[in-house]
This record gives C-alpha cells, sequence and structure tokens, in this order.
C-alpha cells in the first residue's frame, strides 16, 4: 500500500495543534507535507500550470487538511481560496471543502444555513446600512456588534453604556472602520450564565465539547482569553445539524445557553483549534483527527 500524502495548510506551522497532529500522522506513516500559505506558488505558462509549495507539486496531495486559512486582506484570500479550489478540481481532497469554508467565514451566509436547518439564531440584523443599524441597537438596547468576517472574539462587542446609545452613529462608524470594513451585524444578547459551549464535529459526530468563561466582557474565545472548564450540557443534536447544515468535516460550533438554560446557535467555524478544548478532554483530538484524515485519504 502506497503512503497517503497528506497536506497541511497552516499559517502557523510551529503552533501545538500543527505540532501534536503532525506527530500523530507520523505516527500512523502519512507522509506530511507543510504548507505555508503564502509559500505557495502558482507558476502558468501556455502549456502549463503548476501549484507548487517548497517544489512539491500540490496536486500529488492525497488531501489538504486546512487549519487555519490565515488571510484578512482580500487579495492573500481571494488568491488561497482559489489555490484550493484549483487543487479540488486536479482531484485533491480539501477539508472542509472550499464551498463550506466560504459559508463559514461569512456570517450572514452560514446564518441562513443555520435558520434553515431550523436551529434557534439570536435575531440578527446584517446590513450595510448606518442607518438601519442605528435603529436596531435603540430598539434592541443592549445588543452585540460584530464584523461580518470575523473570527477569535475580534470586534465583537457589547452596545450596553447609555453614552454609546446616545452616540451611536459615531460608534457604528468607528467599528466600521476598524472591524466590520462597511458590513454590521447586529444581535441581540444572549444573557447568559457565564459561559458558553464550543462542540468540536468530526464527520458528524461529537468528538469533544468544553464551557468557556470570558475573563470580562462578553467575548469568551479562547484566543482572546476565554478559559475551558469540562461542559454537562448536552448540545451533540444542535451541534451535529449546525455541522452538516454548512457542510462541515470538522468544525467548531458556538452554542450559548440563556438564562433558562435554552441555547442558541452563534456560529459555526471552519477552522477550529483544540488546543483549549483538549485540555478538558479525556480523548486525544489529534490523534482522533489523524485516523480520520488518513481514513479519507485511502
Ligand atoms: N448574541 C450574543 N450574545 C451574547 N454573547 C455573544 C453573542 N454573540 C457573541 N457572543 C460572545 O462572543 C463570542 C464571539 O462571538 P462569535 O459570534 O462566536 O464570533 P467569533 O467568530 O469572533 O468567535 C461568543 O463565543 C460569545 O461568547
Ligand atoms: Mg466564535
Amino acid at each position: 500500500m502506497t503512503r497517503s500524502r497528506i497536506g497541511l495548510f497552516s499559517s502557523d506551522p510551529w503552533s501545538k495543534r500543527v505540532e501534536t497532529l503532525s506527530q500523530a500522522l507520523s505516527n500512523l506513516a502519512v507522509e506530511i507535507i507543510h504548507v505555508i500559505p503564502w509559500k505557495v506558488a502558482r507558476v502558468g505558462s501556455t502549456k502549463h500550470h503548476l501549484i507548487h509549495s517548497g517544489g512539491v507539486d500540490l496536486s500529488t496531495l492525497d488531501t489538504m487538511f486546512v487549519l487555519d486559512l490565515g488571510a484578512n486582506d482580500i487579495g492573500a484570500f481571494f488568491n488561497r481560496i482559489g489555490l484550493l479550489s484549483a487543487l479540488t478540481e486536479m482531484g485533491v481532497r480539501i477539508i472542509n471543502s472550499v464551498s463550506s469554508i466560504l459559508l463559514m467565514r461569512n456570517k450572514s451566509e452560514s446564518m441562513r444555513k443555520l435558520i434553515s436547518a431550523k436551529l434557534p439564531v439570536p435575531k440578527t440584523l446584517i446590513t450595510e446600512s448606518i442607518d438601519d443599524a442605528a435603529r436596531f441597537v435603540r430598539e434592541n438596547f443592549p445588543c452585540v456588534l460584530k464584523p461580518i468576517t470575523g473570527f477569535g472574539g475580534l470586534g465583537v462587542q457589547l452596545i450596553e453604556r447609555d453614552f454609546d446609545l446616545e452616540h451611536v452613529y459615531d460608534y457604528l462608524k468607528f467599528h466600521s472602520q476598524m472591524f466590520g470594513k462597511g458590513a454590521y451585524i447586529l444581535q441581540e444578547y444572549v444573557r447568559g450564565p457565564g459561559f458558553d459551549i464550543r462542540a468540536l464535529v468530526l464527520d458528524s459526530e461529537v468528538i469533544a465539547t468544553m464551557q468557556r468563561v470570558s475573563t470580562g466582557g462578553i467575548v469568551t474565545n479562547i484566543h482572546a482569553g476565554g478559559t475551558p472548564r469540562p461542559n454537562t450540557v448536552d448540545v451533540s443534536d444542535l451541534a451535529i445539524t449546525a455541522a452538516k447544515s454548512v457542510k462541515g468535516s470538522f468544525v467548531g460550533v458556538d452554542i450559548i445557553p440563556d438564562e433558562d438554560g435554552n441555547p442558541w446557535v452563534l456560529e459555526v467555524n471552519a477552522t477550529p483549534g483544540w488546543t483549549g478544548i483538549q485540555k478538558v478532554t479525556n480523548l486525544n483530538i489529534s490523534e482522533c483527527i489523524a485516523e480520520w484524515l488518513v481514513d479519507q485519504s485511502v
């Protein structure tokens, strides 16, 4: 049997998750190609087209696992989505698929999918109109404002001060300049019990969950300093339905319970980390992903 060739697409190949996943894949005798997005080259001439990284022709991979896209600027984003789409056409299995990554990276589209799947979603307005955004804030104060393509909790803000309500146009204008770049997501504030839940879904199964507690403010993301702790609330059905709704193979679903314990789905993440959730989980997540990737690559 030939060895599987798996590409690990990450802008941070020295991170703990890439390191542990690489180790787990090596133990399964997989050939690993580390693909740093900005080091990938596409070479084209009249009769020839090649996508390579450090001399390796990436169309020879069985699978490319996207750990992070690492692109905030539109140029790099289109380049990376383009090359992953091209590799799909060349027969490489991309995980998550390009179309599902695109859905999840766009909060307005993932919300549409969550709603179609009949999942509970907090009341949300997505708009480019500062007038309409300001009206939503007035009618739903206090409420949450977030950027349309954000992740890691960046730019997620609770508008709760009377001062900010009085100066809502300035508030929205500055948020747009910093984070939203012209589009606003406004959302009903789910007053929770002080934590939210992250569920890691692999191939339609929940493999791990955790509760995340913020260090202050509403944002609980581990990247923003949130702390993981074990979770006992069963969110399996919601998490699996959410993952399926965006056709994600490996995703992180964010769910927040309200004061009555009713769960609300906030979002589905295309490139979830697992360093935090591993701290409160017995299952070895890197090994679990590695085994699944190898099964997919034969
Ligand atoms: N509507 C909301 N009500 C209460 N808390 C929220 C709401 N939206 C987001 N949060 C908090 O902010 C965090 C980040 O928001 P999220 O929508 O998941 O964006 P990101 O993509 O940046 O993670 C959530 O995990 C949650 O803790
Ligand atoms: Mg989130």
